[in-house]
């Protein structure tokens, strides 16, 4: 009998049993000192975790609700804002714009391939009006890393804000907000977090906060000034609206998981993962759809010639019990992702190295079990 189940999608992602125990805690009230001590231990913990001073909000939204309030909060009509995109959620910037009636200037490489810093400090060049450049740490939907660090160096040259969606590449790999000049960072609980879905999280720069004080788009519910005076600037730590009670506190568990792990040794866990399963997929023969720079968060695969990319999903899943993730977008049936972020460990790579051996060999695939496992296990176990 099939009894355990894996969720390797790159979010949302398995949650640790202490994590999942606080989820069950009874309600506090969120006007109590108890729930105050959370809140403030919770933002305390995000800034460690993103490696930043700066002011730290949490939104009970999903991630692009923390993508819409960077938008709402930086632009005005008519501005000029530069988004690099290599994928999906690269696109969603633009979306999200769009909607407010911000046109943006548009930069997509292939999908597939990381977006060039020397293209950004071009287009910034070319156009000094531009007050704000968006980009993602880790897309999601193709598998690539964006090189963070170069484009904040380039950008901080320039009186434009840097505004970065991590919200699957926190707390997977490198993200060193202060450092490498990242001026707004998103970031969203059901992935590299160990959390389940609900929050988001805004780090934000002193640079950011000038251009956020003359942005004229509407803005409520996700107004930073108003959540920054409740949960920073008063003396109790207090959110303007009912917070997700629940999930701050299991934030508080995962922040305290993080720690004790260590976010450098989070970093090599997850490279290490990723490695092992880009290994696994080419000793197989298949090819990975990330050429540029893959992330470790998550690795993206092209479906074979042959291969019914939906078939070998579900028996990936009903049979052997592991959820993975299939394309988005343009390339939807082309290819399929291994999440190996947040809660998971060199087993679950493992298992979900030989469930694919066998869903596609099933499928008449010409795969010889076991080699996959090899090459994945030679990079897990030396
Ligand atoms: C890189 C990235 N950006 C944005 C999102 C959107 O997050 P949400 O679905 O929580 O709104 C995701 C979620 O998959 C993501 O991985």
């Amino acid at each position: 009998m099939l009894y355990k189940k894996r969720l390797m999608t790159p979010g949302p992602t398995e949650v640790p049993p202490t994590v999942l125990a606080q989820g069950g805690q009874p309600i506090i009230h969120h006007r109590t000192p108890q729930f105050r001590k959370v809140l403030t231990e919770v933002v305390a913990g995000l800034k460690r975790i993103f490696n930043t001073e700066n002011d730290t909000l949490v939104f009970p939204a999903a991630g692009t609700g923390g993508m819409e309030s960077a938008i709402v909060n930086l632009c005005s009509p008519g501005d000029a804002i530069l988004v690099a995109a290599c994928g999906n959620f690269g696109n969603r910037w633009t979306n999200i714009a769009k909607a407010f009636g911000v046109e943006s200037e548009h930069y997509e490489v292939d999908w597939g391939q990381a977006v060039d810093p020397k293209e950004i400090e071009k287009r910034l060049a070319a156009n000094p009006k531009i007050t704000a450049v968006f980009i993602t740490l880790s897309e999601t939907s193709t598998g690539v890393e964006s090189d963070v660090q170069t484009i904040g160096a380039i950008v901080a040259k320039t009186s434009a804000v840097l505004v970065v969606d991590a919200i699957s590449g926190m707390g997977a790999i490198p993200m060193k907000t202060d450092e490498w000049k990242v001026d707004v960072v998103v970031v969203g609980a059901q992935k590299g977090l160990m959390i389940p879905p609900g929050l988001a999280m805004v780090s934000i720069s002193k640079k950011a906060w000038d251009l956020a004080k003359i942005a004229k788009l509407p803005k409520f519910y996700f107004s930073w000034e108003k959540s920054q005076k409740s949960m920073v600037a008063e003396a109790l730590a207090n959110t303007p609206y009912t917070p997700s009670v629940s999930l701050l506190m299991q934030l508080a568990e995962s922040i305290r998981l993080i720690e004790e792990e260590g976010i450098e040794a989070i970093w090599e866990r997850h490279a290490k993962m990723g490695a092992a399963t880009r290994a696994a997929m080419e000793a197989l023969g298949l090819k990975l759809f990330a050429t540029g720079r893959p992330s470790n968060a998550v690795t993206s695969v092209r479906v074979p010639e042959g291969v019914d990319g939906g078939k070998l999903f579900k028996t990936v899943r009903d049979t052997y019990g592991i959820t993975l993730a299939g394309g988005q977008g343009q390339v939807k049936g082309k290819i399929f992702r291994i999440g190996h972020l947040g809660y998971a460990d060199d087993w679950d790579v493992i298992s979900a190295v030989a469930a694919i051996e066998r869903a596609l060999l099933e499928q008449g695939y010409k795969v010889e079990l076991g080699k996959g496992l090899a090459a994945a296990e030679k990079v897990l176990f030396g």
